[in-house]
């Protein structure tokens, strides 16, 4: 596909903001983009990895392109005492790790000095427990002293403390937002997981709405924070080629793959709990489904875009055990079977592997597949969306029936790689009229210069902006795990069972058979071959 980048043109979105910016001695930023209004973010969690994988590599990505204010201020709260200078420290070695590191999403090589400095200048670190009134009240006496401030509460802490650090700030009256113009925003970022299920999300949504307004609360999943996920609407709607295609009538099923390599990494206790099915599907991928599936939003205004994800999620079809398989990998050519992982059961029977069938039903989708699978330790690392379109109606080539040529298939390249293909048919060289099929693709890298982003950058200063668009309402998540209830709490029939696969192949064999009594197969993980043919 030949493209040629073009100027870039900023979406309809004009998020208000109470305060506008100050003045900068931050680099400047990019064209058309404006400094965040200035704002306190408070991390619960400072400690943690995500703070310092995710967080402060976005926080230094921002400084470097001046989108952030000179008077930020960053509070980490952690239980344990330390010093300032210490956590600064451990952070700016972090960074440089991150850095220096080929495999890192932060490989930015060498830091830029000046701003880590204008980072670390402005990290204050506090003590305190997450549960304690205490900690709240010392909060409290420091966001005082600049009243009206603008303050992000970052929850990166493990779920547990999600409703007791809302519930102390929503009693120490630190979630109350000033009126006016001289007003400050409150806002509360929430990392996944946001429940365990239907009833745990809702309770989880009502017990933060009683102490905030859904206007505050940023429920984050990170996928949403990727380019290449941003980009499917951009695919979609910026170009007059698919839309008329993007229905039921051409298309024939979707696949969304989020397939790693990876094991377990040390969470074996967490993934004990979680298992691949509630940790990937009614978030990252009923996101990549709501991107390919939502109707054409009016504008880009946060709701106007949220509405018509949330007409999609509504949409699904709620699975039943007919829908899904599980996997659990074990021990193969990648190594050691997830029993064999520390503080996993030797006899554990949570999933490594799901996939599942999802018919969305509305008007545009009825009886058009969803194909969504997602595990550990597989064949290759590979997150991405193939949109596969139905034959031609007609056998024009003589010595080519319609079923034997290689369908269309748009697949929309998520990570690692990052960009566009489509398989599609032409002549082959020759006297004779043959078929051959080939495979035109676009790759970022080749047009853009890609920058070393986490993908937290545009969430947080989305957050900042009070920009919700890519932030998750409270009906939405509660929508998504409702059509995953009756998996994970059947009410006929048992527990989904688990089958085994090798770590490092495709999967289980029952998940083919999924596929497979459709009429469909699964494009491979493992696609060198394909993609040179
Ligand atoms: C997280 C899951 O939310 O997403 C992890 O908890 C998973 O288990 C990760 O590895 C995948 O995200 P990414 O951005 O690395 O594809």
């Amino acid at each position: 596909m030949s493209t040629t980048p073009n100027t870039p043109t900023s979406a309809a979105r004009e998020p208000s903001c109470k305060v506008s910016a100050g003045p900068h001695d931050a680099p400047s930023s990019p064209a058309g983009k404006r400094p965040a209004p200035p704002c306190t973010l408070v991390i619960f969690g400072a400690g943690g990895d995500l703070t310092k994988r995710l967080l402060m590599p976005a926080l230094y990505n921002l400084a470097v392109d001046g989108l952030l204010d000179d008077g930020m201020k960053i509070i980490g709260v952690n239980h344990g005492e330390r010093e300032t200078s210490v956590w600064r420290e451990d952070l700016h070695k972090s960074l440089q790790q991150f850095a220096a590191d080929k495999a890192s999403t932060f490989h930015a090589g060498k830091l830029d000095d000046k701003a880590w400095d204008w980072v670390a200048q402005r990290l204050e670190y506090m003590a305190g427990e997450f549960e304690t009134d205490d900690t709240f009240a010392k909060l409290k006496q420091k966001l005082d002293q600049s009243p009206g401030g603008n303050v992000i509460f970052y929850l990166a802490v493990t779920a547990r403390f999600f409703k007791p650090i809302v519930e102390h700030l929503g009693k120490a009256g630190l979630l109350k937002e000033g009126e006016g113009d001289a007003g400050g925003f409150r806002r509360i970022v929430i990392e996944k997981p946001f429940g365990t299920d239907l009833a745990s999300a809702r309770d989880l949504n009502a017990h933060i709405l009683s102490y905030a307004d859904e206007s505050q609360v940023y429920r984050i999943d990170h996928f949403l924070g990727k380019d290449t996920v941003q980009s499917i609407l951009a695919v979609r709607f910026a170009n007059a080629l698919f839309e008329p295609i993007w229905r039921r009538e051409y298309i024939d099923s979707v696949q969304i793959t989020a397939a790693e390599t990876i094991g377990v990494e040390g969470r074996g206790k967490f993934y004990e709990q979680t298992g691949a099915f509630r940790d990937m599907l009614p978030n990252h991928l009923f996101q990549l489904l709501g991107m390919v599936a939502m109707e054409p939003p009016n504008s880009f205004d946060a709701e106007a875009v949220r509405d018509k994800k949330a007409e999609i999620s509504d949409a699904i079809q709620p699975l039943t055990a007919d829908d899904v398989v599980f996997g659990q990998y074990e021990r193969g050519p990648a190594g050691i079977g997830y029993r064999e992982e520390p503080d996993v059961a030797p006899d554990s029977t949570t999933e490594t592997y799901a996939a599942a069938r999802v018919y969305v039903e509305n008007w545009r989708w009825a009886g058009v597949p969803f194909y969504l699978r997602t595990g550990k330790r597989l064949a290759a690392r590979r997150t991405e969306i193939s949109v596969q379109l139905k034959p031609v109606p007609f056998r024009l080539f003589r010595d080519t029936p319609v079923d034997a040529l290689t369908p269309n298939v748009l697949t929309l390249r998520i990570d690692p790689a990052h960009g566009t293909s489509f398989d599609f048919n032409v002549k082959t060289p020759g006297p004779v009229m043959q078929i051959g099929a080939v495979q035109s693709s676009f790759d970022y890298a080749d047009f853009f210069a890609e920058r070393a982003n986490v993908g937290y950058e545009t969430l947080l200063y989305d957050c900042m902006l009070g920009d919700e668009t890519l932030f998750q309402r409270a009906d939405s998540i509660e929508t998504s795990w409702c059509a995953v209830d009756d998996v994970l709490h059947p009410k006929t029939g048992g527990a989904i069972p688990v089958h085994g696969y090798a770590a490092g192949s495709e999967g289980p064999a029952e998940a083919d058979a999924l596929l497979a009594r459709d009429g469909h197969a699964w494009r491979p993980l493992k696609q060198d071959a394909v993609e040179k043919k």
